[in-house]
C-alpha cells in the first residue's frame, strides 16, 4: 500500500493572512486549535491563543514567538459568557479587531482535559450509552462544545458586525457531528448541533459578508485522542464498552495507510486555514467531512 505524506508542521503560504487578526479557542500545543494558531501565525497573522490549559496555552504562544510572529494567550473557560465576551473585547485591546475566528475548544466527555484523568473517580462524567448516562456528563459535553460555541460565535459576531468589513469563521465539529458514535451519545448531539449552529450563521450573517463553516474530522492525533485511547483501555478493563464500539474504526485513508496513520493536527491546520482564508471566498455554511473518507463508506 502507498503511503500518503502527510502537511508538515512547517507548510505555510506565506502573507495570506498578512493584517489579519485571528481569534483561536482551544489553542493549547499540540491540539488542533494550537497548530492552526500557530499556522496562522506563520501566514502573518496576529493570534488571539484561548484555552483553559495555562502551561499548554502559554507553549503555543511560545512557539509563535520563536518565529518572530505575533500572539497573545488568554486563559478562558469559554463555556462562560463573561469569560467568551472578554476575550473578544481583550482581542480588538490588543489588536484593534477581529477578522477571523476558528472555535476549537471541545471535550470528547464530561471530565475537565486540564486535569490528569481519574476515571475510577469521575464515573458520572464519562460516555454512556443514553440509558446509562448521567445528567452531569450530557450537561458538562453540552456545555463545553456546543453552549461553548454559541458563546464564543455570538461575541466574534457582535464585534464582526460592527466592523462592518465582513469576516470568516470556522467551527470544529467531527464525523459524530454527521453520523452516530458508539457509546458517546452528548458528544455526537453536541456535534450535530454545532454542524446546526454553523449552518444557521452562514445564512444570518451571509449579507454582512462574514462566512462560516465546520470543519468535522475523525481521528485526528492530539491530546483528546491520547485522553481516549487511556479511557479505552480502562473501560475495556473494566469490562464496559458498547457491542457496536468496533463496528468502524478507522477512515478510508487510515485503512489505506501501511501504518494505518490517523490525521496529523497539521493536515486539519492547513484545511482551516484555506477555509478560514480569501481562497475560501465562495464557501459558507459548509460541514466540511475533513476526515480521511470516513463518511465516504
Ligand atoms: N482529535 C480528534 O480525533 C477529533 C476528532 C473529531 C473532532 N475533534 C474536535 O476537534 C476539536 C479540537 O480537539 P483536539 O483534538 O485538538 O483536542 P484537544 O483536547 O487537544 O484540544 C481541545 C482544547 O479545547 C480546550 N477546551 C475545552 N473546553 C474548553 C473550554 N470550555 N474553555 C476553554 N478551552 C476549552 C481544551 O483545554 C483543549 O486544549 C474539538 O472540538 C474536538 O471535539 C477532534
Amino acid at each position: 500500500m502507498q503511503a500518503i505524506t502527510p502537511v508538515p508542521p512547517t507548510a505555510f503560504t506565506p502573507n495570506r493572512l498578512a493584517g489579519k487578526v485571528l481569534l483561536v479557542t482551544g489553542a493549547a500545543v499540540g491540539s488542533i486549535g494550537g497548530c492552526a494558531a500557530i499556522r496562522g501565525a506563520r501566514e502573518g497573522a496576529s493570534v488571539m491563543c484561548v484555552d483553559r490549559k495555562v502551561t499548554e496555552l502559554h507553549e503555543t504562544v511560545r512557539e509563535i514567538t520563536s518565529f518572530g510572529g505575533t500572539a497573545v494567550a488568554r486563559v478562558a473557560d469559554v463555556a462562560k459568557t463573561a469569560d467568551a465576551e472578554n476575550m473578544v473585547a481583550e482581542c480588538v485591546r490588543r489588536f484593534g479587531k477581529l477578522d477571523l475566528a476558528l472555535n476549537a475548544a471541545g471535550v470528547m466527555d464530561g471530565t475537565d482535559p486540564a486535569a490528569p484523568p481519574d476515571f475510577a473517580n469521575q464515573k458520572s462524567l464519562l460516555p454512556a450509552a443514553v440509558h446509562e448516562a448521567t445528567d452531569e456528563y450530557w450537561n458538562s459535553v453540552l456545555s463545553n462544545n456546543l453552549t461553548s460555541m454559541f458563546l464564543s460565535m455570538r461575541a466574534e459576531l457582535r464585534q464582526m458586525v460592527a466592523q462592518k468589513a465582513g469576516g470568516s469563521i470556522v467551527n470544529i465539529g467531527s464525523i459524530a457531528g454527521l453520523t452516530g458514535l458508539p457509546g458517546n451519545p452528548a458528544y455526537s448531539a453536541s456535534k450535530h448541533a454545532v454542524i446546526g449552529l454553523t449552518r444557521n450563521a452562514a445564512i444570518d450573517y451571509a449579507p454582512h459578508g462574514i462566512r462560516v463553516n465546520s470543519v468535522n474530522m475523525a481521528q485526528t492525533d492530539t491530546p483528546m485522542v491520547f485522553r481516549a485511547y487511556e479511557f479505552v483501555k480502562w473501560a475495556m478493563a473494566q469490562g464496559a464498552g458498547s457491542s457496536m464500539a468496533g463496528a468502524k474504526a478507522q477512515s478510508l485513508l487510515q485503512m489505506a495507510d501501511p501504518d494505518k496513520r490517523g490525521s496529523t493536527p497539521w493536515e486539519q491546520a492547513a484545511i482551516i486555514l484555506f477555509l478560514l482564508s480569501d481562497d475560501a471566498s465562495n464557501l459558507t455554511g459548509l460541514a466540511m467531512a475533513t476526515d480521511g473518507g470516513w463518511t465516504a463508506y
